[in-house]
């Protein structure tokens, strides 16, 4: 089973929009597909809410209030979103659970010096250093016009964290996000180029 963290102490950095584009993408692969959501505000579990019913299924993963409970078995994938402000002893105990760790950024000064603790703590914990939890960053709401993702991923190299993927700003998410649904859910014909940025991060994840 492939257990993922989508965590980013800032606020506002994607980790929902990238929670819900993956468990999306894995539920059009005929895999039993867990969403988790550890943060109060329940933007991945109303998502959930929303999806239509002739969509491929997304399962609810029941976290528990203290211990976060590990996915029910059968179950292939299991992502979990996090909140902003997310570290510390949470951190600790989601790090018992899952085996891979994808950080949104979105490539700005701000927001990097946001994550810039975190990343830290993330690359000093044990099951990090020992490679049985595996972190990589995704650059969001790029401007492609931008030479930020060049300077996101010389930022991240003080981590030995790789940058696999860079997802463009688009409209696009919001209207799909709103009607319970992701890029992936959409005819292929209208979002081929959105939907290519995605490759790279889904290659990572289904490494072995
Ligand atoms: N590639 C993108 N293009 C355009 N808008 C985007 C993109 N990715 C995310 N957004 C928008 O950015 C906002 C923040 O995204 P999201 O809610 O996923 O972040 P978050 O890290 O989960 O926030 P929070 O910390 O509040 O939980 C949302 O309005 C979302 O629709
Ligand atoms: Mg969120």
């Amino acid at each position: 089973m492939r257990k993922i963290l989508i965590a980013n102490p800032k606020g506002g950095s994607g980790k929902s929009t990238l929670s819900t584009h993956l468990a999306s993408w894995f539920s059009w692969q005929e895999t039993k597909v867990m969403l988790g959501d550890l943060d109060r505000q329940h933007s991945s579990q109303r998502w959930l809410d929303r999806r239509p019913s002739n969509l491929p299924r997304i399962e609810r993963w029941e976290i528990g209030s203290d211990q976060i409970a590990r996915p029910p078995k059968g179950s292939q994938v299991a992502v979990l979103d996090s909140p902003a402000c997310f570290g510390g002893s949470k951190l600790k105990k989601a790090l018992k659970v899952v085996d891979r760790v994808i950080i949104p950024i979105l490539p700005s000064a701000f927001d990097l010096w946001a994550c810039q603790d975190f990343l830290a703590e993330l690359a000093e914990t044990k099951a990090v250093r020992r490679e049985e939890v595996q972190v990589a960053a995704v650059a969001m709401r790029v401007n492609p016009r931008s030479n930020a993702p060049q300077q996101l991923a010389e930022f991240l190299r003080q981590f030995e964290i790789p940058l696999i993927a860079t997802i463009r700003d688009t409209q696009l998410y919001n209207l799909t996000i709103q009607r319970g649904m992701t890029l992936f859910d959409l005819p292929a014909s209208k979002n081929q180029r959105d939907v290519q940025e995605w490759r790279p991060l889904i290659q990572w994840v289904l490494q072995r």
